[in-house]
């Protein structure tokens, strides 16, 4: 079950516009766009970077994840999502070597994406993301 590339590296935000400023005048990435998932509890902007995406994460109210989350380790790196081909094949390889999963199937994140996360218990403290891309990005 190949990973293929790093889909995306997502970051914990308080204020997704003055971040969205920094990432793209400040650092000059391309931005892509932002999507508000309420079942998810975020607003979110991506930035293309090469083969790859930044994904800034604003929490929508405070029993959110990502509130938590920034509650506990302040806004920062959150997790790396790896572009895997047989989402389901992953999960299944994951398991069968030990690895604890957030997700036991896959799910619907942004874009559409097929997405699942592994615990972070078992990922030594790196929220680790698996995802299949759905059609255009
Ligand atoms: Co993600």
């Amino acid at each position: 079950m190949p990973i293929r590339k790093i889909a995306h590296i997502a970051i914990a935000v308080l204020d997704l516009n003055k971040q969205i400023d920094f990432y793209k005048n400040t650092l000059g990435l391309e931005f892509m766009g932002q999507e508000t998932l309420v079942d998810q509890g975020v607003k979110t902007a991506f930035f293309q970077v090469g083969d790859t995406s930044i994904e800034l994460l604003e929490p929508l109210e405070k029993d959110s994840a990502i509130h938590k989350f920034i509650e506990k380790r302040g806004p920062g790196l959150h997790h790396i999502a790896y572009e895997v081909d047989d989402l389901q094949a992953s999960l299944d390889d994951m398991q069968s070597k030990g690895v604890s999963l957030v997700d036991k199937s896959p799910r619907t994140g942004g874009h559409g994406n097929q997405i699942a996360f592994l615990h972070p218990h078992s990922t030594f403290g790196v929220l680790t993301e698996f995802c299949k891309p759905m059609g255009h990005r």
